[in-house]
């Protein structure tokens, strides 16, 4: 158990290059940065910069997570697909809220979302569907294939930095359009 402790604290973290960040030009709209750094993680050789973890709330209140695929990410908030008779989905009928986080490594840079949640339109959703494999698509039963978005509330844009001060960028709204974003300076021991 120390062995793999010890391993563990042995690991390096934080190795990637951030890319330049002008926190005195920020966008108005967290959509616009994020579609900024998901291209930047992408050119930066991320593999799958579109897979995220989503956090969701079971009946009991007890957190869930699972790595799944963002489908869209627009002013509508971030889309992602899956069946309504997953837990997920079983979870969302009854908590429609959840987080969701992403960490691209060689760009050092972390994104998390929180909100509530929302089905597509059913148009949006079929096309969701359609857009997936022949074999994909026979796997689901009629009526279970969901598209959902994270309307947020919440948006944090992270930055980490070799000399530990990570810059955090961070939007909220309630209710209304997102306020001006703010940013700070962490300095961090890990
Ligand atoms: C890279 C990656 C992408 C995935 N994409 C999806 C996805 O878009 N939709 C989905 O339902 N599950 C996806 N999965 C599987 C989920 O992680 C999860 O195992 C599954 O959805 C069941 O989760 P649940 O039991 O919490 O509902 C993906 C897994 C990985 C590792």
């Amino acid at each position: 158990m120390s062995a793999l402790r010890d391993w563990l604290r042995s690991q390096p973290s934080l190795t990637g290059t951030p890319p330049a960040l002008d926190t005195e030009r920020l966008p108005a709209s967290p959509v616009t940065l994020f579609e900024e750094w998901i291209h930047q993680a992408a050119a930066a050789g991320v593999a799958e910069p579109h897979a995220a973890t989503l956090a969701t709330v079971d009946s009991d209140g007890v957190p869930d997570a699972r790595t799944l695929i963002v489908k869209n990410v627009d002013d509508r908030g971030w889309a992602f697909a899956s069946t309504r008779s997953s837990a997920k989905g079983g979870q969302l009928a009854v908590h429609p809220v959840a987080a969701l986080a992403f960490w691209w490594q060689p760009v050092m840079r972390a994104v998390r979302v929180r909100g509530s949640v929302h089905a597509a339109s059913a148009d949006d959703t079929a096309a969701d569907l359609a857009a997936r494999s022949e074999a994909a698509r026979r796997d689901v039963a009629d009526g279970d294939w969901a598209l959902w978005r994270i309307e947020a509330t919440r948006v944090e844009f992270w930055q980490g930095s070799i000399d530990r001060r990570h810059t955090r960028v961070v939007y909220e709204r309630e209710g209304g359009p997102f306020a001006a974003p703010s940013y700070r300076i962490d300095r961090m021991r890990a």
